[in-house]
């Protein structure tokens, strides 16, 4: 199991949930955050709302997932992510120890999903 973590651009999101639905892959966890990349916020301001300081508006994505989807998952957020510009966003990939679905006592792979 993996847990992968997607901050993107905000006005992409609407096109990667998309294709992440087209790969099957419903279950996401999404927040609006600030942050800043190696451009320290300045030289991209010209694409997203400046927030504090030097922290953009991003949105965070994250989706635990079974093996199988791992790549499928990376494709879906790098296609409707990536336009070429600076602040396009990164992907962070976690080794996922455990899931647990509270109501049921679910496990592992079958609590996933
Ligand atoms: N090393 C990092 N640790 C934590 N968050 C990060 C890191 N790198 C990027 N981020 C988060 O991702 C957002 C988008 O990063 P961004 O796409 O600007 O990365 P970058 O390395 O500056 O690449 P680029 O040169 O393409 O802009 C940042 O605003 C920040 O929220
Ligand atoms: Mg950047």
């Amino acid at each position: 199991m993996k847990y992968i973590i997607a901050i993107i651009q905000p006005d992409r999101l609407d096109e990667v949930m998309r294709l992440l639905e087209e790969q099957e892959i419903h279950l996401v966890t999404v927040s609006n955050v600030v942050g800043r990349g190696r451009q320290k916020g300045i030289s991209e301001v010209y694409r997203s709302h400046k927030e504090v300081g030097s922290l953009l508006k991003k949105v965070k994505l994250e989706i635990a997932v079974n093996e199988e989807f791992v790549k499928p998952a990376i494709e879906a957020i790098t296609k409707g992510a990536r336009t070429g510009y600076v602040g396009d966003g990164k992907i962070f990939v976690l080794d996922l120890q455990e899931t647990l679905r509270i109501r049921t006592g679910e496990t592992g792979k079958v609590a996933i999903g």
